[in-house]
């Protein structure tokens, strides 16, 4: 894949750095691909910019995250006009544009939750983390050193996801298994389930837990259907391994994708590298000409 694949914002998780790499164990072409995590989109937004089908269905739990998407992608002028308001605004505060991060905060929290709050808070909160306190309020700290995207740079980018998804793309806010149900043979699904460590916190509002169990217990059901899927999981880094691995009956073949070097291990002096975990579903591997091609190129195969 040649090319800059473009983006919206910062969000936590985001496999945009390894889309290329996880777009190598694709099919070459599939009927739709389906995303039931999809977070900020980076899976189908590479699969289009690469080509590989007309029909996507993007799924997240997160209904503000996906309106912003649906915006940016249907009615990217309308989104571009109000985050650049918004944007603006802060410089309005002077010294303390910290302050209006704060108070667009407040707006979400009171039944304001715009595609261009959910983009701005987004932009401007540490690590682009979603993080919803006991009471369903968005709770995250704005990051002190950004002013947030560029509404340049952020309107050169959504034109761009625009013109590859619009009339291509479903936009869902369901619960995964939801999304699991419509797939069919023929159909890729690409899951990127919430990090383990991080799935049985505190139910709130968006970010329900995915029991380990009731996972697996899908992925069997896939099988059964024959539908093809590659899945982001667990991983290492150092000698840390993060994640429970997926069950062998499964019957998926895990590889481990470089995923550079760890900017927490950087902090801490040490040269380590992180390893991200792709499952690759066995009616793939079986009746995929290209993937054993491919397997060529592993960085780790197991
Ligand atoms: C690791 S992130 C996905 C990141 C994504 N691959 C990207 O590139 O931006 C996991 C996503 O799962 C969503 N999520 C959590 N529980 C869910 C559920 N039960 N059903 C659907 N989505 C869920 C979260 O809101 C979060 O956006």
């Amino acid at each position: 894949m040649i090319g800059k694949i473009p983006h919206i914002v910062q969000y936590q998780g985001s496999k945009r750095i390894l889309a290329p790499r996880i777009l190598q164990y694709m099919p070459i072409k599939f009927d739709r691909l389906l995303e039931p995590f999809s977070g900020m989109a980076a899976i189908s937004i590479a699969a289009a910019y690469d080509n590989r089908t007309d029909a996507y269905v993007i799924n997240d739990i997160n209904s503000p995250l996906i309106e912003m998407l649906r915006e940016a992608v249907e009615h990217p002028q309308n989104l571009i006009d109000s985050y650049t308001d918004l944007w603006s605004e802060q410089f309005s505060y002077g010294e303390n544009h910290v302050q209006h991060y704060y108070d667009v905060r407040e707006r979400f929290n009171n039944n304001q939750e715009t595609p261009a709050n959910m983009l701005y808070l987004l932009a401007r909160c540490v690590k682009g983390a979603v993080r919803y306190g006991k009471s369903g309020n968005f709770n995250q700290s704005p990051d002190k050193r950004r002013h947030g995207t560029n509404p340049k740079t952020l309107a050169a980018n959504v034109y761009e996801i625009s013109g590859l998804l619009k009339g291509k793309a479903e936009f869902m806010c369901r619960d995964y298994h939801d999304i699991l149900e419509m797939a069919k043979p023929g159909d890729l699904v690409y899951m990127d389930p919430p990090y383990q460590g991080v799935t049985n916190a505190r139910d709130s509002r968006y970010l329900s837990g995915v029991s380990f169990d009731d996972f697996t217990e899908s992925l069997k059901i896939l099988n059964r259907k024959g539908i093809d899927y590659l899945i982001s999981y667990d991983g290492k880094c150092g000698k840390k391994e993060y994640g429970t691995e997926l069950p062998e009956n499964l019957h998926c073949r895990k590889i481990l994708l470089n995923a550079g070097r760890s900017s927490q291990a950087t902090l801490l002096g040490k040269d380590e590298t992180t390893f991200e975990a792709l499952y690759i579903s066995e009616t793939l591997i079986s009746h995929c000409d290209e993937i054993p091609r491919q397997l060529s190129l592993l960085e780790v195969a197991i």
